[in-house]
C-alpha cells in the first residue's frame, strides 16, 4: 500500500475518533463520586465533584442522583460550563440539615451562570420546620436564612416535576434566568410557615410555569422588580398569601414590572388572591401591562386586591402617597367566593392614580350572599356583568 495513503488513513481514523469523544456526553453518577444516599451522610462533595466533571465535559452532559435519600449542606453549582448540561433527580431526595447554624449563605441549592440548564424530578426538603419556630440564631440575624433553590443567570432554564418542600425561606428564587420554564412543580410548606414564599422573581425576562400546585406560608408566587414577559398558566394556590405583584417602591431605581399574564388558576383559602401592592411614601416606579384572566377563588380573602398603601406591622408613614405607577391592568372572569366582605378593592394612588384598569365579568360572593368593592383614587373600566358591582 501507498505510504501516503496510510498517512491519510491514520490521519483520518485519529479525527473520526476526536468527533466520536467529543459527541460521547458525559454522564456523572452522585455516587460515583462517593454520594452514600443514606439521608445522614453529607453527600455535598460528592455532588460539587459530580458538577466539576459535567459542568467541565463535553456536552450534552448531565449529573445524576439517582433513587434515594441524600442529606446535603449548602452547595453552589456555579458555570458557564462547556455546553447544556441536565440535572436527572428523579426519585431522589435532597435533605438540607434542619439546624439554621449549618448555614453561613442565604442559599441552600446554587445554581448560576449556566445556559440551557434542564432540571427534571427530585425531591428538595429544606427542613425549615425549627426556623418557622423561631431559632437564636434566627433573632439575632446571626445567619442568614437559605432559600431551598436560588437560581441565578440561568438563560433558557427548564424545571419539570420537581418538588420543593418546607424551606426555611422561599423556596424558588429565580432572578437573570431569562426565557425559561417551569412545568410540573410541587411547591409545599404548612400555611403557618414564615416567609415561604413558593416562587421569587426579580430580573427576569420572559418565563413560563405552567401545571403547578403550590402551598406555602407567604406568597404562591411573587413579582419583584424587573420582572418581565412572564405568563402563569394552570397553577393553583393555597394555603398562602395568593399571587402577589410586589412590593415595589421601596427602594430607589427599581426596575419596571411589566406583561405579566395570570391564566386559569385556581387560589383556594389564602390571606389574598390577586394583588399588587406598593409602599405609600415611595420611590418612583412603574407597574404596566398585567392581566389576570379565568381564576377560581375558593374561599380567598381579597381575591382582588391593588394596595398602592401596603404597610405591614405599620413599619412606613402612611401619610405620604405611593410614587409607583399603574397602567394597564386587567382583571377578568375571576369566580366563586370570598373570605371577606369586600371582594374588588382598588386603592391606588393620590399622587400618580392607576390608569386603564379593566374589571370584567367578576362573579365573587360572600357567606352565600353578595361581597362589594371598593376604589379610591381608580375609575375602572367596567365591562359585562359583575358581582359585586365595581364601584
Ligand atoms: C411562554 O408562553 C408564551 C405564551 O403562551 C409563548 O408564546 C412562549 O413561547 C412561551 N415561552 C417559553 C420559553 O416556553
Ligand atoms: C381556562 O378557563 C376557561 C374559563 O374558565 C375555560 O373555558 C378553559 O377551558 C380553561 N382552559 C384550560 C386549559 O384550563
Ligand atoms: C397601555 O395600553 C395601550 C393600548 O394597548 C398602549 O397604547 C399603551 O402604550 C399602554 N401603556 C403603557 C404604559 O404600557
Amino acid at each position: 500500500m501507498d505510504k501516503d495513503y496510510i498517512q491519510i488513513m491514520a490521519v483520518y481514523c485519529m479525527f473520526v475518533m476526536a468527533l466520536i469523544v467529543r459527541n460521547h456526553a458525559v454522564v456523572v453518577d452522585i455516587k460515583t463520586k462517593g454520594a452514600k444516599g443514606d439521608g445522614i451522610t453529607d453527600d455535598s462533595p460528592a455532588i460539587l465533584s459530580a458538577w466539576k466533571e459535567v459542568c467541565g465535559g463535553p456536552p450534552p452532559s448531565s449529573l445524576v442522583i439517582p433513587p434515594g435519600t441524600y442529606m446535603s449542606l449548602a452547595i453552589m453549582l456555579a458555570g458557564p460550563c462547556k455546553g447544556p448540561i441536565e440535572i436527572n433527580a428523579k426519585g431522589a431526595t435532597l435533605k438540607a440539615p434542619p439546624e439554621l447554624v449549618k448555614f453561613s449563605k442565604d442559599s441552600w441549592i446554587y445554581i448560576r451562570n449556566v445556559d440551557k440548564l434542564t432540571m427534571i424530578g427530585g425531591t428538595f426538603d429544606g427542613q425549615g420546620q425549627q426556623t418557622w419556630m423561631g431559632t437564636k440564631c434566627d433573632e439575632t440575624m446571626a445567619c442568614p436564612v437559605p432559600v431551598n433553590l436560588r437560581l441565578s443567570n440561568l438563560k433558557n432554564l427548564v424545571l419539570k416535576d420537581l418538588t420543593s418542600i418546607n424551606s426555611k425561606n422561599f423556596h424558588l428564587a429565580l432572578r437573570g434566568s431569562d426565557n425559561s420554564r417551569l412545568e410540573n412543580l410541587v411547591i409545599n410548606a404548612p400555611g403557618n410557615s414564615i416567609n415561604t414564599d413558593g416562587i421569587h422573581i426579580a430580573k427576569l425576562n420572559g418565563l413560563n410555569i405552567t401545571n403547578s400546585k403550590i402551598g406555602t406560608g407567604d406568597d404562591c408566587i411573587s413579582f419583584g422588580e424587573g420582572s418581565r414577559n412572564i405568563h402563569i398558566e394552570r397553577v393553583s394556590c393555597g394555603p398562602g398569601h395568593g399571587f402577589s405583584i410586589g412590593s415595589l417602591g421601596k427602594f430607589p431605581n427599581e426596575e419596571p414590572v411589566e406583561g405579566i399574564f395570570l391564566k386559569n388558576c385556581t387560589i383556594t383559602g389564602t390571606t389574598n388572591g390577586v394583588r399588587i401592592k406598593t409602599w405609600p411614601n415611595s420611590y418612583p416606579g412603574i407597574v404596566r401591562d398585567i392581566h389576570f384572566e379565568d381564576i377560581i377563588m375558593n374561599g380567598a380573602q381579597n381575591p382582588v386586591l391593588i394596595d398602592q398603601e401596603y404597610c405591614p406591622n405599620k413599619a412606613c408613614k402612611k401619610g405620604a402617597p405611593s410614587k409607583v405607577k399603574l397602567t394597564n391592568v386587567s382583571f377578568k372572569r375571576i369566580r366563586g367566593t370570598s373570605a371577606t366582605k369586600v371582594a374588588v378593592k382598588l386603592v391606588c394612588s393620590a399622587q400618580v392614580p392607576c390608569e386603564n384598569v379593566e374589571v370584567a365579568d367578576i362573579h365573587l360572593t360572600f357567606n352565600g350572599g353578595p361581597a362589594t368593592s371598593e376604589c379610591s383614587n381608580a375609575k375602572p373600566k367596567v365591562v359585562g356583568q359583575n358581582v359585586p358591582g365595581v364601584c
